[in-house]
């Protein structure tokens, strides 16, 4: 066999998931140059400071604070620096020099992906980003190339770990969502500021990107319809189990037809849902990721695993390493990022869904017919109704434990009606004179 040449690597950064790929690299030389047929030389890692504690032993001579130098030359880019700059302008030098680009950094993507894959395209180098969403789990790869032949129609994710570890722990051990925050931040899963976790902006991030690939469409993070966990309370977790349900974060994907319009466009959104307990979603405990896949020929599809994690994620950022090798030993241009469909995309009106409303009512006769007559007026087809008189809690009135409070709990399960009428609904609902409150109001997936 006609030994390649060497091929150059330049590492960005060495945090937590920089270290493992340069360990990786290091360790796994010589195997890695019989998968590729080329050697992978690591020619340098570029860091902030020099001296800095690492999670691996990085030889002192390969570490270097001038990235733009070390770019200068290298045949792949790896960029897990993270952050916006210099991480963009990096990746732009490297493209612009002709250098496959491999990053982690789906806060990047979403935010300039179209400025990188164009520089990309114009000297037909690769910009590749497994590692930019679920971490380990291969997804990226699967709808780039594996699906490539099949049309995907709806992708169902929990793609943020800590947001799934915070309402696994509200549902397994019944914590708080305060209670449950403090333990992912212990136990390091949390950030200090968890904004952008819980706030849903990172699943928003990687809903884009995966909308993006699925639809061949560009879809920007700002365009991703978004609703975090913070509203989420223990009373509504315990409830979706006693119904046979489980509160989940998810990013769904999917192509639909606005309703209003009639116009064909994508939807990318994130919130928590309720899925029944028997989906494979609800089966995802912990910090652990996975997305489910449906797709045209291929039916379901679920792709599981760990979603973040210095070496988790470095396994997916070496096999990228492992791609932009080859197709150098290869040869050919790189493949454009595909987006033929040219999509719109659609607002949150535009999505019909099904919704489970608890209300607190007058427990009185009419009340019932009332509330059926909003929902009707509105266009919303009531599917079950489930019915519990509110009665003295013993904790708070032992002597009048169990006695009738006049009150009662309603929990409305919808068929499927638009985002619009639901939310006139749940308007009309809250100023009632019959309803007390409205205390929960979750969107149904997975059905
Ligand atoms: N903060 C993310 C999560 C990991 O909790 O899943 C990085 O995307």
């Amino acid at each position: 066999m006609i030994e390649y040449r060497p091929l150059r690597v330049a590492l960005l950064g060495a945090g937590s998931v920089g270290a493992q790929v340069a360990d990786q690299l290091l360790t796994h030389r010589d195997e890695l140059a019989a998968r590729i047929g080329a050697s992978i030389e690591l020619a340098g890692v570029a860091v902030r400071s020099l001296d800095a504690k690492r999670d691996t032993d990085i030889p002192r001579e390969l570490l270097t604070t001038d990235a733009e130098s070390l770019i200068l030359g290298a045949d792949i880019v790896v960029e897990v620096m993270g952050g916006l700059e210099p991480a963009r302008t990096l990746i732009l030098q490297a493209l612009t020099s002709g250098a496959d680009v491999i990053t982690a950094n789906k806060a990047l993507l979403a935010t300039h992906g179209p400025e990188l894959f164009e520089a990309a395209g114009q000297v037909g180098a690769q910009l590749y980003y497994e590692a930019a969403v679920g971490g380990a789990i291969p997804i990226i790869r699967p709808l780039r190339d594996s699906l490539a032949g099949d049309r995907v129609q709806r992708i169902l994710g929990i793609v943020n770990g800590t947001t799934n570890f915070i309402l696994d722990r509200m549902d397994a051990h019944g914590e708080s969502m305060e209670e449950a925050l403090a333990t992912a931040t212990a136990l390091g899963y949390a950030e200090a500021d968890p904004t952008a976790d819980v706030g849903g902006y990172d699943a928003a991030q990687k809903a884009a990107i995966l909308a993006s690939l699925a639809f061949h469409t560009l879809v920007p993070a700002d365009a991703v319809y978004r609703e975090g966990i913070t509203e989420v309370t223990l009373e509504q977790v315990v409830a979706a189990r006693k119904a046979g349900y489980v509160v989940k974060l998810l990013a769904i994907c999917e192509q639909l037809v606005d309703p209003a319009t009639g116009q064909r466009g994508v939807s990318a959104r994130v919130h928590p849902a309720l899925i029944p307990l028997s989906h494979p979603l609800a089966a995802v405990h912990g910090a652990n990721n996975a997305v489910f896949v449906e797709a045209e020929a291929a039916g379901s599809l679920m792709f599981y695993g760990a979603g973040a994690g210095g070496i988790q994620t470095a396994s997916a950022v070496l096999g990228d390493v492992v791609s932009a090798a080859r197709r150098h030993v290869v040869g050919g241009p790189g493949v454009a990022e595909s987006t033929h469909a040219d999509l719109p995309v659609l607002p949150i009106s535009a999505v019909t869904t099904r919704y489970q409303i608890a209300l607190q009512v007058a427990d009185e006769p009419g009340v019932l017919a009332v509330i059926a007559a909003l929902f009707q007026s509105h266009g919303v087809s009531v599917e079950t109704v489930q019915q519990a008189v509110s009665v003295v809690d013993p904790a708070v009135d032992p002597a009048r434990a169990g006695q009738a409070l006049g009150a009662a709990t309603l929990v409305i399960g919808t068929h499927e009606a638009s985002e619009a009428d639901l939310a006139a609904t749940v308007a009309a609902l809250s100023t009632s004179s019959v309803v007390h409150s409205v205390t929960s109001v979750l969107r149904v997936e997975g059905l």
